[in-house]
């Protein structure tokens, strides 16, 4: 049987639409308009594009959104004055610094520079820490995004095993928390697992998170399973595709994600449920 296909892009669209609704009360009720700050370093054209992303779906759900953009040149010191302009100024609720960075700049410096209530993307160490111990924090989009699609499919999570590919910080590792925290069974796996499909094959719930185009196929897939690709890759074609290879992998599972229009649309919704959240804590 073919498996449905959870739409990333209407979840997105009615949760966006909720948002929206949010930002006007905040508006009216209390005068606060939430802003985002968004800044970008150098010219890659992905990051261009996600930014671009970012800043129309702000638009849209009437979020403020100011970009400041600098050549790779900046220095760390010119950066970590920017990111102390926007903690200081109390009409920015958000301030998120596109990753990656170039060489010359210490990544966690710069995000151990942004205050940790105005991180809402969840990247700050005080941010994680308060996560592992669910304490109240921002938590990172694309995971956050994750488990709100999971929970939109009306399944229960509760003593599922879910096998994580992929450890990086900003996804694998985060999503498996998580989900620990809605009581699933969690298996993290990475580059360095051995007999990889012999584990993902036991997966109630499989997430790839691996950054290879298509590499998930049938063979790693439980009968019934469901399979979430955080994948965004480009192949020679021009044509973006997930970590999964949707067509095969489809005919196995009970549900599939796609790429693009599955955990991407999620990703830049929580962003903006973060930035919304920012500011109605400012207001209280
Ligand atoms: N680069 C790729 N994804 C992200 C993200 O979610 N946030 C930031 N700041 N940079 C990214």
């Amino acid at each position: 049987m073919s498996a449905v296909i959870v739409s990333g892009k209407d979840l997105a669209v009615e949760k966006r639409a909720f948002i929206k609704e949010k930002v006007s009360e905040l508006h009216m009720e209390k005068s606060i308009q939430p802003c985002l700050a968004v800044i970008l370093v150098g010219q890659d054209p992905a990051s261009q594009s996600y930014v671009r992303a970012k800043q129309k779906a702000c638009e849209e759900a009437g979020i403020k959104s100011i970009l400041e953009e600098y050549p790779s040149s900046i220095t760390q010191e010119e950066l970590l004055n920017r990111i102390t302009h926007f903690n200081d100024d109390a009409s920015v609720h958000g301030i998120l610094v596109q990753l990656p960075l170039p060489d010359h700049i210490d990544e966690l410096a710069v995000i151990e520079h942004i205050s940790p209530n105005k991180d809402v993307d969840g990247f700050h160490p005080v941010n994680i820490g308060r996560m592992m111990i669910d304490q109240k924090s921002f938590l990172p989009c694309t995971p956050y995004g994750i488990v709100e699609m999971i929970k939109s499919l009306d399944v229960s999570i509760s003593g599922k095993h879910v096998v994580v590919i992929g450890r990086s910080n900003i996804v694998g590792k985060p999503v498996g928390q998580l989900l620990l925290k809605e009581d699933a069974t969690v298996t993290y796996c990475h580059s360095r697992t051995k007999d990889l499909a012999s584990i993902t094959k036991q997966a109630d719930i499989l997430i790839a998170a691996v950054g290879r185009a298509k590499i998930i196929g049938p063979e790693y897939v439980k009968d019934g399973a469901i399979v979430i690709d955080v994948g965004v890759n480009r192949l020679e074609t021009g044509k973006l595709c997930g970590d999964v290879d949707f067509e095969s992998v489809k005919e196995k599972a009970s549900f599939i994600t796609p790429v693009p229009g599955g955990v991407g649309p999620m990703t830049i919704t929580m962003l903006l449920h973060n930035t919304l959240q920012s500011a109605q804590n400012q207001a209280s």
